[in-house]
C-alpha cells in the first residue's frame, strides 16, 4: 500500500497522464492532479496551444507537467507519446483515458457503418493503445491506476446517440475485464461516467434542453468539468484502494444505479 502523504497532497509522487487533457474534462483534472502533487503529462491532438497553457498554468502554481501530442486512436504515437513521458516525467502510475472521440448525433436508419465503425474503433483502440503501453511498467512495478472516462449514456441512452451509448458500453465491458486481469498486479482499472457536462462538447446542446436536464437531476444542475475531474481524484487516490471495475456515474444523481 502506498503511503498517504496527507489531505490534499493526495498524488504526491506520481506520474498522471491524461489523454484528451488540452480542453473540457482532461483540462480540469490534469489541473487538479496537478494541484494534489502529480506530475501530469497533458495529452493534445490539434490544441497544442491550449496544452501548452494547462501546462503553464500548472508550473505556474509550482507542478510539474509535461504536453504531449499523439492522436491516442494510432499505435505508435500512444507508444512514442508513452516513451516521451516516461522519459520526461517518469513512469506512468495513473492513466486517465479520456480523450473525446466524436460521432454524429442522429437516428440509427441514417447511420452508415462507417460512421458507427469509426466512432466503436476509435473509443475502444483509444483505451485499448493506451493501456497496453502503460501496462508492462504498471505490472512490472506491482501497482498502477486507470481510469477511463465513459458516459451515463453507456447504461441508458437517448435518441440519436447510439454510436456513443454503444461504444462507451463495451469501454464499460473492457474495462471489467481488464480490472479482473490485472488486479493481481495490484493494478485498479474503473470507470468515471459523466453525465451532461458543460464543455465544447456539448456548447451545440440547446440552453433549454440543458434547463430541462438540469432541472430533471436532483442536484438541479448539469456538471462542469471540475465536478468530473472531482470523481477522477477521488477514484484515483490510494484512499480508494480497493475499488477495482467499478463504474461511476457523475450526474448529480440523473444515473442512480
Ligand atoms: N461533455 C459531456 O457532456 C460528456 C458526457 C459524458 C462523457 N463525456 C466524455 O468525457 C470525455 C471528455 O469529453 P469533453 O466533453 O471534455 O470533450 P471536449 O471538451 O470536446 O475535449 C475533447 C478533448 O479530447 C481530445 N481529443 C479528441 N480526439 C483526440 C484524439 N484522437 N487523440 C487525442 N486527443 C483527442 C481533444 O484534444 P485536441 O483539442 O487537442 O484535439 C480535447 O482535449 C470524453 O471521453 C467524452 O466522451 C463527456
Amino acid at each position: 500500500m502506498n503511503k498517504i502523504e496527507g489531505g490534499y497532497q493526495d498524488m504526491k509522487g506520481k506520474v498522471a497522464l491524461v489523454t484528451g487533457a488540452s480542453r473540457g474534462i482532461g483540462r480540469a483534472t490534469a489541473k487538479l492532479l496537478a494541484a494534489e502533487g502529480a506530475a501530469v503529462a497533458v495529452n493534445y491532438f490539434q490544441s497544442e496551444s491550449a496544452a501548452v497553457a494547462v501546462v503553464e498554468e500548472i508550473m505556474k502554481a509550482g507542478g510539474r507537467a509535461h504536453a504531449v501530442r499523439a492522436d491516442v486512436r494510432n499505435e505508435e504515437q500512444v507508444r512514442l507519446m508513452v516513451g516521451e513521458v516516461e522519459k520526461s516525467l517518469g513512469p506512468v502510475d495513473l492513466l486517465v483515458s479520456n480523450a473525446a472521440i466524436g460521432f454524429p448525433v442522429k437516428p440509427f436508419t441514417q447511420f452508415s457503418w462507417n460512421e458507427f465503425e469509426a466512432k466503436l474503433c476509435g473509443e475502444l483502440k483509444s483505451v485499448f493503445f493506451c493501456c497496453q503501453a502503460v501496462l508492462p511498467g504498471m505490472i512490472e512495478r506491482r501497482s498502477g491506476c486507470i481510469i477511463a472516462i465513459s458516459s451515463t449514456l453507456s447504461r441508458h441512452s437517448s435518441p440519436g446517440f447510439i454510436a456513443h451509448s454503444t461504444a462507451k458500453s463495451g469501454l464499460d465491458a473492457f474495462v471489467r475485464s481488464l480490472a479482473e486481469e490485472v488486479g493481481p498486479f495490484g493494478i485498479r482499472v474503473n470507470v468515471v461516467a459523466p453525465g451532461l457536462t458543460l464543455t465544447d462538447a456539448t456548447a451545440w446542446l440547446p440552453e433549454e434542453q440543458k434547463a430541462m436536464m438540469a432541472d430533471m437531476t436532483p442536484l438541479k444542475r448539469v456538471a462542469l468539468p471540475e465536478d468530473v475531474a472531482g470523481a477522477v481524484l477521488a477514484m484515483a487516490s490510494d484512499h480508494n484502494r480497493f475499488v477495482t471495475g467499478s463504474y461511476i456515474p457523475v450526474s448529480g444523481g440523473m444515473l442512480m444505479l
